[in-house]
């Protein structure tokens, strides 16, 4: 007795309470195609080469249900996207009654006090922009530019934070590369021109954003990865980690304008030159550390050393998504503890970083794997429509009602 007493006494002394700064965001993130339902007039919707996410969490009618769950767990901020093909159903032709049905949503939110983070285009397109060469076309471009007008003029009061398009390297490299996501190309210049052009995008929006709010915070989320040569002793794995920070960090953030940055940060890469230009010269090593569901490494400190990087911006800096694929919620509590101690870490060394939203809140649509990976602080069971609060969720619901972290 006496013995585990002393033993919790020296446990107590070696825990330390990191508190957050004041006003820090915690939340969690969803996006439309994912978590919705009853979507059927995008591209993911009618391709016979991915799984169709059909109801999905049902959350188009749930919403209450699930924001009332989030304010439970203490989270102040959410983030969601809109679904263009809702709102702009064929060119020109706007749906009053989705832009209510989001204008419901977002007062819902504002109402019970969330920050809301809306994101205005989550890896699907409307079928007609589709049908016109997508991202490829230059006109798309002019398209999301009228598309992102009416969002501001219709629903811009309740927006707080604007995230014009979702991970556009991610898009690009799976929809023109890899040839996972709709359109299926694989053609590395096409995905180029795409990802210029989704950028510019970028920059067209936060025009138009700020012609209607001069003071509106605007972004887009960038997929950021943690880059580490194979042998720190090559010069060949070191060139292709400094090629691989500058496309994932300097192109991107230096090519747009931007009120915030928005950081989602899932991977680490350790790179190894190989002598074969198929594979771009590059092999990634297989992660030898923890690993989730998904198989992808579970790599804290990659979130530090990318916030010191980012701090040559002189930006405010939210992480938009960090998450893992745990179905059996054996990691999810290490996961969040490894990740916020690293962004604490990072705060004491003076980047600003001022929100976490976690992905997800729902378990949900995982794109080209349909409902494999459950990725939720809520579970959803996609027969019944039931949620079920996760333990970790708990978990983290003290840590955002408390703003501190127990290491
Ligand atoms: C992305 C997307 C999310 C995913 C999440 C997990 O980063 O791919 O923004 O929609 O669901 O990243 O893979």
């Amino acid at each position: 007795m006496r013995k585990e007493i002393k033993i919790k006494k020296i446990i107590s002394k070696t825990r330390r309470v990191l508190k957050f700064p004041k006003g820090f965001l915690w939340g969690a993130g969803i996006s439309a195609y994912q978590t919705e339902g009853g979507i059927s007039r995008n591209d993911w919707a009618v391709s016979a080469k991915v799984p169709a996410a059909g109801l999905a969490c049902d959350h188009y009618r749930r919403y209450v249900e699930d924001f009332a769950i989030a304010r439970k767990l203490g989270h102040q901020a959410i983030r969601l996207s809109l679904e263009w093909s809702r709102i702009e159903p064929e060119e020109d032709q706007w749906d009053e009654n989705e832009l209510h049905h989001y204008f419901d949503v977002l007062q819902l939110l504002k109402d019970r006090g969330f920050t809301t983070f809306v994101t205005l285009h989550h890896f699907a397109n409307p079928l007609w922009i589709a049908k016109q060469g997508g991202w490829a076309n230059v006109k798309t471009g002019e398209d999301f530019a009228d598309y992102v007008g009416k969002v501001a003029q219709s629903l811009g009061q309740f927006i707080d934070f604007w995230i014009t398009v979702n991970e556009p390297d991610i898009y690009a490299g799976s929809a023109y590369v890899s040839g996972i996501f709709p359109p299926f190309k694989k053609n590395v210049l096409l995905a180029w021109r795409v990802l210029r052009q989704m950028l510019s995008a970028h920059n067209r929006a936060y025009e138009v954003i700020h012609a209607y709010y001069p003071k509106a915070r605007v972004g887009f989320a960038q997929n950021v990865l943690a880059l580490t040569p194979f042998r720190q002793s090559s010069v060949l794995d070191r060139t292709l980690v400094r090629l691989g920070n500058w496309l994932s960090l300097e192109f991107p953030y230096r090519r747009t304008r931007n009120d915030f940055l928005a950081v989602n940060y899932y991977f680490h890469k350790s790179l190894k030159f190989v002598l074969n230009p198929a594979a771009g010269f590059t092999d990634t090593v297989r992660p030898r550390g923890e690993v989730s569901d998904r198989g992808w490494e579970i790599y804290p400190r990659g979130l530090l050393e990318i916030l010191l990087r980012l701090k040559q911006f002189h930006l405010p800096i939210y992480i938009t998504e960090n998450g893992l694929a745990d179905a059996r919620d054996r990691k999810r509590r290490a996961y969040l503890t490894g990740h916020l101690h690293a962004v604490a870490e990072a705060i004491k060394k003076k980047v600003d970083v001022r929100g976490y939203l976690h992905w997800s809140l729902l378990d949900n649509f995982e794109w080209e794997d349909g409902y494999k990976w459950k990725y939720g602080l809520v579970e959803v069971d996609f027969v019944t429509q039931r949620r079920r609060v996760r333990k970790s969720a708990k978990f983290y619901a003290r840590i955002c009602k408390t703003n501190s972290l127990t290491v």
